[in-house]
């Protein structure tokens, strides 16, 4: 069977995984466990060898994480994947796979905060430039570029600005630099949006949020479309040259990529994996990658609702007579809401942003006064979540980057959970009064 033919709802459930002979168990094992039991000393040297296929130690590979990698490979209709310890893992190792001490990459401002320390200042220290743009403008990273470039990066939905970029646009421009487009979909995991359909080359994933869905683990994921032309430009001999750590084996003309054009050829992630990940070992836990997998198998369900959800109080909120701006793109106040609905028909995702009469000493009273909605660090939760970026998320940004990331003093973030949306609207209702008496 075509596993590309079936819907979404049957891929969360089933691909990737058959019940084993030996238990016929339904739910995918958790294979707890370090390392694999080698039947003799050749199929030890050939594994370690990469001649053949198969498990030797759980830092490189585990079946568990194995089914949630090819999982989240079929929702996107993706060449591979790749699972990591944190979505900030996951990033590093997209970037660091094809990027070396002397090179950049250009990058749009308005990044989750993290993201963004880890461009300015961690890979400063290895040598690595990040050019940041304003990414509302596509031709801001052409004109970035140079021959040093190794990539363009940008979010699907920008975090907290809600900007949505005009990704087929920044494609066409990394594309015709020979350049692949890195998108960080966090956000907005199928149905909700696939980046692949729109030009993205590689996506990742913070997991934590959406996918994992039930605010419980942290982990983190490369997914590789395929067929981008690595070989063009000679520009990634980590890609489709001898790898000297493999006593020069080239990976690249091992597996026939160039031949064939790559469509199935998961080159990017699977280098990432016996280099990157072998090497520096941010591999995901067997017991965090089965409740990944728990949240797949409801993802599109459950993705739905935040959406819904998020533009009912988006809606409440845009004419709450304490609050004096919002910038939900799924409104049509939002300057990017024709993108939002030209690329995002089921709604652009359930965390925006909105600012409080009475500026910073009302918004940390109204966080202060929520019941329903929890005050913690994170997005996408099946539960409300409101934070204020100046003080936490976005803190160790400059004023200047703050202001180029969208995040004012009086800003909440909120990100919007699947409770039912009259208690929500409820809770900041008393939240928005009470943060008003001083
Ligand atoms: C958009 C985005 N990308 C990446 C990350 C980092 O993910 P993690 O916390 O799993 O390392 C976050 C975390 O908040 C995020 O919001």
């Amino acid at each position: 069977m075509n596993v590309k033919k079936k819907g979404l709802m049957t891929r969360v459930l089933h691909d990737g995984h058959q019940p084993d002979r030996e238990t016929g168990s339904r739910a995918v094992p958790i294979y707890q466990t370090t390392s694999y039991a080698f039947r003799d000393c050749d199929h030890a040297a050939n594994l370690f060898a990469l001649k053949e296929p198969g498990y030797i130690y759980t830092r490189i590979m585990n079946p568990t994480t194995d089914v949630l990698e090819k999982r989240l490979a079929s929702i996107h209709e993706a060449a591979g994947s790749l699972a990591t310890a944190s979505g900030m893992a996951a990033i590093f190792y997209s970037v660091t796979s094809i990027t070396r001490a002397g090179q950049n990459i250009v990058s749009g401002s308005n990044l989750y905060g993290g993201t963004h320390t880890l461009f300015t200042h961690t890979l400063k220290r290895f040598g690595i430039e990040v050019r940041f743009v304003d990414s509302g403008d596509a031709e801001n990273f052409a004109r970035a570029i140079d021959r040093d470039t190794r990539l363009l990066f940008t979010e699907s939905v920008g975090n907290p600005r809600c900007n949505i970029d005009d990704l087929e646009a920044i494609a066409k421009i990394a594309h015709a630099h020979d350049l692949p487009l890195i998108v960080d979909n966090t956000s907005t995991p199928p149905p909700i949006f696939n980046p692949f359909e729109w030009g993205a080359d590689i996506l990742v994933y913070s997991l934590t949020k959406m996918i994992g869905g039930h605010g419980t683990s942290i982990g983190g994921a490369i997914v590789e479309k395929g067929g981008f032309g690595w070989e063009r430009g000679g520009k990634y001999p980590e890609i489709t040259g001898p790898d000297p750590s493999y006593h020069d084996l080239n990976v690249w003309e091992a597996m026939d990529c160039e031949k064939k054009e790559q469509p199935d050829c998961p080159i990017f992630t699977l280098k990432a994996r016996i280099g990157l990940l072998r090497d520096t070992g941010a591999a995901l836990s067997p017991m965090n990658s089965f409740l990944f997998l728990q949240g797949l198998e409801t993802l599109p369900l459950r993705a739905k609702v935040h959406v819904e959800n998020a533009l009912a109080v988006a809606r409440h909120l845009e004419t709450h007579p304490l609050v004096s701006w919002i910038n939900y793109a799924g409104l049509p106040s939002h300057p990017d809401h024709e993108r939002c609905l030209k690329m995002f028909p089921l709604g652009c995702g359930a965390v925006f942003g909105f600012g409080i009469k009475g500026g910073l000493t009302a918004g940390k009273k109204f966080i202060e006064s929520v019941e329903l909605c929890s005050h913690v660090a994170n997005i996408l939760d099946a539960r409300t979540l409101v934070i204020h970026p100046a003080g936490t998320t976005h803190q160790q940004l400059s004023p200047g980057e703050q202001a180029e990331a969208g995040v004012t003093g009086d800003m909440i973030r909120i990100s919007v959970g699947l409770e039912d949306v009259r208690d929500i609207l409820d809770d900041l209702d008393q939240a928005l009064e009470k943060s008003q008496k001083l």
